[in-house]
This record gives structure tokens, sequence and C-alpha cells, in this order.
């Protein structure tokens, strides 16, 4: 089972993941829990690359094709073989966040990013997306909190300092991403407090696995 979190800076998936992943364990799910960009020896090579605040110079191809590079790189060595295992798979963004953010936010052509996309994923498609949904102002601020209080790391916020009107372009593509394929989306109101926000999340994902299971 392939489950991906996706949504605007700040949205929480991480703290959200982190919390579901205990809560899995205990009813028995194995599993594997990855990121993009980033979770490869490689890929956090890429990741460097691609957030750090110094390269603004980097075009858009260049970006969706390290994005996709990254991806490859993480299929191969963590996905791939974590499914084959049988462990369920959740992962911080996948490809629908180069359609969205390289696509809906940066303008690249919709069709070239789904030809690209199929190359790199070969037919490998989340089973559950949850998109953590929040206005952008606020999800922006908390992105921002937890960058100051990055201390000393490189700072990862080349893509915060892109404009508001940025960020509502990737939000409403995830919208139109999720109208486009209901079955596989589900949008979680993110704006809240983080409790039932997460009791949202594992009746969700729960109720998904055991459907799966039986
Ligand atoms: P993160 O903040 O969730 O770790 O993601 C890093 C940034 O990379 C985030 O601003 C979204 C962006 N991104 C893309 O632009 N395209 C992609 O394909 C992926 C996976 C992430």
């Amino acid at each position: 089972m392939f489950i991906t979190f996706e949504g605007i800076e700040g949205s929480g998936k991480s703290t959200q993941i982190a919390r579901l992943v205990p809560v899995l364990r205990k009813k028995g799910f194995a599993c594997v829990v990855t990121r993009e960009p980033g979770a490869t020896r490689i890929g956090k090579k890429i990741r460097h690359i691609l957030l750090d605040s110094g390269h603004d110079v980097m075009v858009a191809t260049t970006e969706l094709l390290l994005y996709q590079a990254d991806r490859a790189q993480h299929i191969h060595e963590v996905i791939e073989p974590a499914l084959k295992a049988d462990k369920v798979v959740i992962s911080d963004r996948f490809s629908d966040a180069t359609t969205v953010y390289q696509g809906y936010a940066r303008g690249l052509d919709l069709n070239w990013i789904e030809r690209l996309n199929d190359m790199v994923v070969g037919g490998l498609k989340p089973d559950l997306t949850l998109i953590l949904d929040l206005p952008v102002e606020l999800g922006l601020r908390r992105a921002w909190e937890r960058i100051e209080n990055q201390a000393g790391a490189l700072r990862e916020d080349r893509f915060e300092k892109e404009t508001l009107a940025f960020h509502e372009k990737v939000r409403q593509g995830y919208l139109a991403l999720a109208g486009l394929e209901p079955e596989r989306f589900r949008i979680i109101d993110a704006s809240g407090d983080p409790d039932p926000i997460h009791e949202n999340i594992v009746e969700v994902v729960t109720r998904v696995l055991h459907t799966e299971q039986s």
C-alpha cells in the first residue's frame, strides 16, 4: 500500500506523518516513512541543490528534471523494495507535487510533465493521497516559523520566498487534481488544531488499509 501526503508549505505533513505512523505500527502495519526530495544519499544532494536559497537563478526546467532525478532514485532504492516486502509506504510528497509546483504554479506544460512523470514512475501510483489543505497565509506563517528555528542548518527556503500568488496556485492545483481523481485523493482540513486533524487522518487511512486487506 502506497500512501502520499501533499500540501502547501506549512500544511503540517511531516508532523501528521510522525503522529500517524506509531498508530499504524500499533495496529500491526509495517510502515516505511519516506519523503521527496531527499530520501536517498543521492537525493539528499539533489535536495540541497533544489532548496538552497542562493539558487535563485535556477530555471523551471532544471528544477523539474532534478525533482524527477530524485524520484527515480527514490523509487528504485526505497519505494519499490518496501512495496515488494508488503510494507505500507508513506511518502511526504510524490509526483503530484511536480504536477502542481512545476506545472500549475511554475507554468510548465502539463502534458509534458505528465509524460515525464509516467516515464519516471513507470506505472507506480499512490493508492491514497491526502491533501492537507489550508489558507496559504497560514501555511506560510507556520513554514517561516519553522525555518527561523532551523539554527545553523542550510536554509531550505527557496520555495517559501515565492509570492503568495505562487502558493495560491499550488493550493488550487492540488484541489484541481483531487477533483480529477476523487477516488484516490482525500482533502483534509489542516487549518485547525493538530489533534482533530490527526484523528481525521487516522480514520481515513485505517479505513482504506482495512478495505485493502479485506
Ligand atoms: P518539503 O518542504 O515538503 O520538504 O518539500 C520541499 C519543496 O519542494 C516544497 O517547497 C515543494 C517542492 N517540490 C516541488 O516543487 N516539486 C516536487 O516534485 C516536490 C517533490 C517538491
